[in-house]
């Protein structure tokens, strides 16, 4: 029976009810937070005349001792104690005695657990940016140097027109500054402290929420206290940035094990981020991008799962809430470990240019180019310019040629309008250097776009 809410109990808890009930196993992750939103309510408890000088300063080296116990793998977790709020608690009551009993005067587990989580999801998400910025940084240094790479630009997994290497990387930089940009937000709006709430209706203690606030670096005190005790937007809001920040991961891993086939054969992962087979001696495989896509759909589970939690609950806390935990540690560990490794491996791959170079030679990527000269040059209707063109490409496929290479009497016997100088418009470097308009495809234009993702990096 010892048990800290036992008092109203005469039987003790059953101990298949204690595995049950538990989350000391996993919520222990917490322990810097907890203790820190502890050392933080002792000095407010104490500015505001509730607690002694004394008992804080008893409570301050208790809880710092307890920290130490901890970080030497000395403390003893108990799953008996149910979870590390009440694991520490009861180390610190068994440490300096009575003033232990008093720090829980003013606060609940309710608002306890919302400080920690929260400042534990805060802490990541800028840890998770930092992460987010790395890779753009390696992204970069590839997409500059490949500028002037031709590589053919898709539709439906179909040739479409000829872009540049830098340019397809610039599209990821794009998804990674949103990705940046939807953290940071997320930051902003969920620094506020859950701090004084207590269970649920806040307290009769006259106590300052502003001060905990304060020292715990919130930007606020939360305005309702029913709302925040029972408030996971903040939760949901990692998962859902993680997920979105997998998608693009496993968007460009999806790529990279298709650019490492033989029938692609446009990078080539290092061995140090690729494994064999057990059976067949000549495999190379891309396991790195692969784990990263089948990762990208255990954290949307994550993020599944706790909106499901969530939905049916009524107002305030519900013990359905501790299970918001796992599938954030879970999906925060992922991401950090994903980021890392993708950036490794694209640092260490190698490009093979003269592969994406030779592919734009089929699939008749300067199609549209030879529309776009029949408009500009022949003043003819963009519709009627289609047409035209899809008898060139008709002529082309007859000749067993890619349209960039046919010579300028078959265009003549289409249409008479066309003239001699088209043979430009159909050079590919022509044709990826043609794209001008602003974010488009051409060269100078992919350099502007990576100068834009560079400052965005310094800045
Ligand atoms: N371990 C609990 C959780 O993670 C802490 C809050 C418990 N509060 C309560 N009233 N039982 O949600």
């Amino acid at each position: 029976m010892d048990k800290m809410w036992s008092g109203r109990f005469s039987a003790s808890a059953s101990s298949l009810l204690d595995e049950f009930n538990a989350s000391i196993m996993y919520d222990r992750k917490l322990y810097k937070e907890d203790i820190e939103g502890s050392l933080a309510h002792a000095a407010m408890l104490a500015k505001q005349g509730i607690l002694t000088t004394e008992e804080l300063i008893q409570i301050t080296d208790g809880l710092n001792q307890i920290t130490k116990e901890i970080e030497e793998d000395k403390f003893e977790w108990n799953i008996s104690d149910e979870d590390l709020h009440m694991g520490i608690e009861k180390r610190l009551t068994s440490l300096i005695g009575d003033a232990g009993k008093k720090l829980h005067t003013a606060r609940s587990r309710n608002d306890q657990v919302a400080v920690d989580f929260r400042r534990y999801v805060l802490k990541r998400n800028v840890e998770i940016v930092n992460g987010l910025k790395l890779l753009m940084s390696e992204i970069l240094v590839v997409a500059n140097q490949h500028t002037e790479t031709l590589i053919p630009g898709m539709t439906h997994l179909q040739h479409a027109q000829p872009t540049n290497f830098g340019f397809h990387l610039g599209a990821y930089l794009a998804m990674f500054k949103r990705d940046i940009a939807r953290f940071e937000d997320s930051y902003k709006r969920n620094n506020i402290s859950p701090l004084g709430c207590a269970a649920l209706a806040g307290t009769p203690h006259n106590i300052d929420r502003d001060m905990s606030a304060e020292i715990l670096g919130f930007d606020s005190v939360s305005v309702n206290c029913l709302d925040t005790v029972s408030d996971r937007d903040f939760a949901l809001e990692i998962l859902f940035n993680i997920s979105t920040m997998m998608m693009h991961i496993s968007r460009l891993s999806e790529e990279l094990v298709m650019w490492s086939s033989y029938e692609f054969g446009f990078v080539e992962l290092s061995d140090e981020y690729s494994t064999g087979s057990s059976i067949m001696p000549q495999k190379k495989n891309p396991d790195v991008p692969e784990l990263l896509r089948g990762k990208t759909g255990r954290v949307y589970g994550s993020l599944m799962g706790l909106l499901t939690v969530m939905k049916g609950l009524p107002l305030a806390y519900n013990k359905d809430t501790q299970e918001d935990k796992e599938g954030v540690f879970d999906a925060v560990e992922t991401a950090q470990i994903s980021l890392e490794i993708l950036k490794e491996a694209i640092k260490t791959m190698e490009v093979k240019g003269h592969n994406m170079e030779a592919a734009c030679s089929v699939g008749h990527l300067a199609a549209t180019d030879l529309a776009d000269y029949l408009v500009e040059k022949c003043d003819i209707p963009f519709r009627e310019a289609h047409f035209i063109t899809g008898k060139a490409v008709a002529k082309s496929e007859e000749l067993k040629i890619d349209l960039s290479d046919i010579e300028h009497k078959y265009l003549q016997e289409i249409d008479s309008r066309i003239n001699e100088d088209v043979l430009e418009f159909l050079v590919l470097r022509n044709s990826m250097n043609a794209r001008t308009s602003s974010g488009g495809t051409s060269t100078i234009r992919t350099k502007e776009q990576l100068e834009h993702f560079k400052t965005f990096l310094e800045g």
